[in-house]
């Protein structure tokens, strides 16, 4: 039983200078979580609501005390009452919000104290978040063996970067998985080479998109591609042995009118589907994710007959971490794989659901920031104690990128995933 003793909320900015949600929770116990929630920019129309001020003359309307304020009125509701799990606490703050998408209390606001709530748990019962995660897991999944792999931003185009081309991101994964310091200094280098090719090949200095994904004029996503796959190899890695490539196209993003605008040209779904299994035939491609535009199922049924018995087909904005949308998409074989990000749905315990379903269907999973993120690791976290397949966190570069990677680092470092002191991990 755990009794929550306070609960309070601020509005802290986020990594493109907005507004996000903090929270903190006490326990009777003594033992506190604070949590800070991210914020996309090329958000699923399916998602969860995130509670806004709406005011013009405060944040260009983007302000969070709306959703400050739902954390006040989930404090008098869920003070002083004893809570036996997270599932219970989750499932009383999606009462106590009372609609389908989080609209009222705003899922800024009801993520922040499902993860804060997690996070003071784990403290109560002494142990590291990850762990605490890995306990929640109702499927009878082993506990942790290894890390997930970092899938590293390297270049970035769509709503992150201006739209200068249609594709959102180009990342680089590391293969096979060695470990953590390998993979990030291998991630490393492949960056300074892609800065050194920015200089020499568009007169650039390293401009960085949101998730510090490097953004310079590619004339089309041809060149996008043919310059990560050149950067891999000047950094000394083979195709397919030591790297992989992956995309995320976010295709709702130009998909206009049931027509796929790219390089200039209006492509069908089958014609865009066309494009990436020749993508997938010229560079050692390992996941295409948002291949297509959120609710083209039937194209989304196309890309996985043409390409999911080689590649991951991967649900972004497609399936939101949404359980129903992952149900429909198993049934009807629209995807092979989950990005989870759970600000999507809101609660923790609804996002496991998700992952939990995902795993049944035999899916990968990759564990998501947003793009709007802040300084808080807990995402590392939870994709080490969930066992994601991959994280996908940004570039190597901005503290708020780093804070994840660099919990992945502590982590590979300390025992279980490395030999260092056992029990500070
Ligand atoms: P976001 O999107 O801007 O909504 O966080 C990132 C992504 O598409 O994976
Ligand atoms: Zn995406």
């Amino acid at each position: 039983m755990f009794t929550i003793d306070d609960l309070a909320a601020h509005e802290i900015l986020d990594s493109r200078g907005r507004p996000t949600v903090k929270a903190s929770l006490l326990l009777s116990s003594g033992h506190s979580g604070t949590v800070s929630v991210p914020s996309g920019a090329s958000t699923g129309i399916h998602e969860a609501h995130e509670l806004r001020d709406g005011d013009p003359q405060r944040y260009r309307g983007k302000g969070c005390l709306k959703a400050v304020n739902s954390v006040r009125h989930i404090r008098a509701e869920a003070a002083s009452r004893p809570w036996r799990s997270q599932q219970e606490l989750d499932n009383f703050l999606i009462d106590l919000d009372g609609t389908p998408n989080k609209s009222r209390l705003g899922a800024n606001a009801v993520l922040a104290v499902s993860l804060a709530f997690a996070r003071a748990v784990a403290g109560a019962k002494g142990q590291s978040l990850w762990r605490h995660f890995a306990s929640l897991r109702t499927d009878g999944a082993s506990m942790p063996a290894q890390l997930p792999s970092p899938t590293i931003n390297l270049f970035s185009g769509g709503v992150h970067a201006g739209k200068q081309v249609a594709l959102q991101d180009v990342l680089v994964l590391p293969l096979p998985a060695r470990p953590i310091d390998e993979q990030m200094a291998a991630m490393a280098e492949v960056y300074a080479c892609a800065v050194d090719l920015i200089a020499r090949d568009y007169g650039q200095r390293n401009l960085t998109a949101d998730e510090g994904g490097l953004a310079p004029p590619f004339k089309n996503t041809h060149e996008m591609l043919a310059q990560a796959d050149s950067c891999c190899r000047a950094a000394g890695l083979e195709p397919g042995i030591d790297y992989r490539l992956a995309i995320d196209a976010a295709a709702s993003h130009f998909h206009v009118d049931g027509r796929y605008h790219v390089d200039g040209k209006d492509l069908s779904a089958g014609e865009l589907v066309s494009l990436y299994r020749i993508w997938c035939r010229d560079y050692p491609m390992h996941s295409i994710e948002d291949g297509l535009a959120e609710d083209d199922w039937t194209g989304w049924q196309e890309l996985c007959a043409e390409l999911g018995d080689s590649t991951i087909v991967l649900g972004d904005d497609l399936l939101c971490t949404n359980p129903n949308r992952i149900r429909r998409a198993a049934g009807s074989a629209c995807a092979n794989a989950l990005l989870l990000k759970v600000n999507q749905i809101g609660t923790l315990s609804e996002a496991q659901d998700a992952l939990e379903l995902a795993r049944g269907y035999g899916w990968h999973v990759v564990a998501s920031a947003r793009s709007g993120e802040t300084e808080d690791d807990w995402l590392a976290d939870l994709a080490v104690g969930w066992q994601a397949d991959n994280i996908k966190v940004g570039s190597i570069t901005q503290s708020e990128r780093l804070a994840k990677y660099n919990r992945l680092l502590y982590l590979g470092n300390h025992k279980p995933f490395g030999s260092g002191a056992g029990r500070l991990a």
